[in-house]
């Protein structure tokens, strides 16, 4: 008798040079604008992911339990309506959720293979080992690359599902999404779907205590790219000299998230001989995390070509499930 394993294949787009050489421009770039910036891609290191793995379990953050529930419920008819084999998953961090869709592609029958993408190669290697013992049969070809960047180079054999969960959609500026979501499209073949969770529109005051905990792990997971920084690039941030901050902003509609400075001070940047002044209450911004409302979403997803075919949120509506086609 003959037992199928599942096979783990590992792409890796982002080795060690490129990484630096990224991080080093986005540093050099942010670090010397005003006000101050640096991209949220930078917080996942493998202590970044499990930081954020905590976020997910905290009474406050309420994004990846609504989405978990929409998925209960829907997952299988999500599954049947893409009749997708091929599940390709953005940002899959460590896969959690994604379970409750590969049960339900399994259940349908026609599951073959599982594209987990994602910036951290430590949580990547791991969820694929993970999802491939638990689908005897099931090809895991887990892609560590950048999905501004990389989009074009993913696999696009059999029929696809691209799922982009748990919100990262809002962590893009608005104009990287526009661009990110066209040439998304762009990639898609008839037949191709793309499941997109987005968070939505709701009273401030949840928004923010979402973003700013009680027990103060997102302000660890914020501080984290500071120890990034230092650790890839030489620099001397003294992460403990920087409060985390949490604002919505009405305006935009999205969660902003800053490192406040507390003192001043100057900061070396060694890797690119960088000299940065920071004054007592300077803010430098690291995240953006976007709330929608449906129609936005919507008109956002038809501007980059795609149509909505199934859309779904849980019972408070506070987080949504799109299953877009080309
Ligand atoms: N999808 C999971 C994880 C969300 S956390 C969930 O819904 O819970 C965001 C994930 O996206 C992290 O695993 C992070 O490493 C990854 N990520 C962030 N920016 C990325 C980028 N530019 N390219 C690829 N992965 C990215
Ligand atoms: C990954 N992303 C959707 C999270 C969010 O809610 O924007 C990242 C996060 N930042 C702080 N807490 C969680």
């Amino acid at each position: 008798m003959t037992v199928s394993q599942s096979i783990v294949h590992v792409i890796n787009h982002l080795d060690r040079d490129y990484l630096r050489q990224a991080l080093e421009h986005d540093v050099g770039v942010g670090l010397t604008a005003s006000p101050k910036w640096l991209p949220p891609k930078w917080f996942y290191d493998a202590t970044g992911s499990e930081l954020f793995s905590r976020i997910t379990r905290l009474p406050e953050y309420y994004p990846t339990r609504r989405e978990l529930s929409i998925l209960r419920t829907r997952a299988v008819d999500l599954a049947a309506d893409s009749g997708a084999d091929t599940l390709v998953e953005l940002g899959s961090g460590t896969s959690e959720k994604t379970v409750l869709l590969l049960d339900a592609l399994a259940h349908a029958g026609t599951l073959r293979t599982y594209t987990p993408v994602d910036v951290d190669a430590v949580t990547l290697e791991s969820a694929a080992g993970r999802v491939a013992g638990r689908y005897p049969g099931l090809a895991v070809r887990a892609v560590c690359a950048d999905f501004e960047r990389h989009l074009a180079l993913l696999p696009r054999t059999g029929r696809r599902m691209v799922a982009f969960l748990g919100g990262t959609i809002g962590n893009l500026e608005p104009g990287v999404r526009s661009v990110f979501l066209k040439e998304l499209r762009a990639t898609l073949r008839p037949g191709d779907t793309f499941l997109l969770g987005a968070d939505l529109i709701k009273d401030t005051g949840r928004l923010v205590a979402a973003y700013d905990d009680a027990a103060g792990v997102t302000a660890a997971f914020n501080r984290n790219v500071l120890r990034v920084v230092n650790r890839e690039l030489d620099a001397d941030f003294d992460a403990e000299a920087f409060e985390h901050v949490a604002v919505y902003d009405e305006r935009h509609d999205w969660i902003e998230m800053r490192l406040r400075a507390v003192r001043d001070m100057r900061v070396w940047v060694g890797a690119i001989g960088l000299g940065v002044d920071f004054t007592a209450g300077e803010e430098m911004r690291t995240e953006i995390s976007a709330k929608f409302r449906q129609e936005g979403l919507r008109r956002e997803l038809a501007a980059a070509g795609f149509r909505v075919r199934r859309s779904y949120t849980d019972p408070d509506d506070d987080f949504t499930l799109v299953l877009a086609e080309a």
